[in-house]
């Protein structure tokens, strides 16, 4: 099963996440995804697998309430608690009812995830007008792709989705939310920061390194990759999406 194995991979990650990679505490990105889904003081915020909270504790103070949804538990278990609510579940079979929430932000979840499923679902929860902020790691594009999403497969054999940064807005689109706009991030991240992560065992470790030790000169240039004092430091994209559901549209049937 899917949840199985992200559910698992996470249980390994948990207490080293915060500390996994650069993006996941960085103030400049979690910023412009907060700003980005233009969250009032009266608004109910989602944050789709929320995992350690931090993304969500943006949010915190600031609205009406903060709901964090995750299927892992050790992963929620390392957090300082930001949410109003949290619940466990799947993203896939939200357990809210229709029209709950004004915002849904998911930052790196929906490539765990059957992602036309869930993101029919982030449509149901949201209010008319609502807001979804979508943030995810890419490939640059062709000329990188097939390395890219190697190293990606090694770092996380429960992800199940491999974006190219066109993928995110289009998953937007094709979910029925309107007036879809993207941005990109970049995010240098140290090879043996990330990969020291809990979850990633020897043989894996040695694949990595292989893929960067290979890598074109292409996508040495895309990822101004360089290889210092030990260290590898590849440059990632990330691609920022944000759309709004109708006030009387139906969701793309799947
Ligand atoms: C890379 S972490 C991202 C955590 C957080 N959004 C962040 O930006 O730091 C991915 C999270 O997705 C969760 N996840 C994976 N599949 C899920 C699903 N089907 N439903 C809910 N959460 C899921 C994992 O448990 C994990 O906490």
């Amino acid at each position: 099963m899917p949840e199985e194995a992200a559910h698992s991979h996470f249980g390994k990650r948990a207490a080293r996440y915060d500390r996994s990679a650069n993006w996941v505490l960085d103030a400049e990105l979690i910023g412009r995804i907060r700003d980005w889904a233009e969250a009032g003081a009266d608004s109910s915020v989602l944050d789709l697998a929320t995992g350690t909270g931090a993304l969500a504790e943006a949010f915190q103070g600031r609205v009406r309430r903060v709901v964090g949804l995750d299927l892992c538990t050790d992963m929620t278990e390392h957090s300082r608690r930001p949410w109003d609510e949290l619940v466990v579940g799947d993203a896939e079979k939200m357990p809210f009812a229709d029209g709950a929430f004004d915002v849904c932000v998911c930052r790196q979840g929906l490539q765990f995830m059957d992602a036309p499923k869930a993101l029919a679902e982030v449509y149901r929860v949201l209010k008319p007008g609502g807001r979804v902020v979508l943030c995810h790691l890419t490939a640059y594009g062709e000329a990188d792709r097939e390395t890219a999403f190697l190293v990606q497969r090694l770092r996380n054999p429960a992800r199940r989705n491999f974006f190219m940064p066109e993928d995110v807005p289009r998953l937007l689109g094709a979910a029925g939310f309107e007036a879809v706009e993207t941005a990109e991030y970049l995010t240098v991240e140290s090879v043996n920061q990330w990969i020291d992560n809990g979850a990633i065992g020897a043989d894996r470790m040695e694949g990595i390194r292989k893929a960067y030790e290979g890598a074109s000169e292409e996508f040495r240039r895309l990822h101004c990759l360089r290889f210092q004092s030990g260290d590898i430091l590849d440059t990632m994209k990330l691609v920022l999406a944000r759309g709004r559901k109708g006030s009387g549209g139906k969701a793309a049937s799947l």
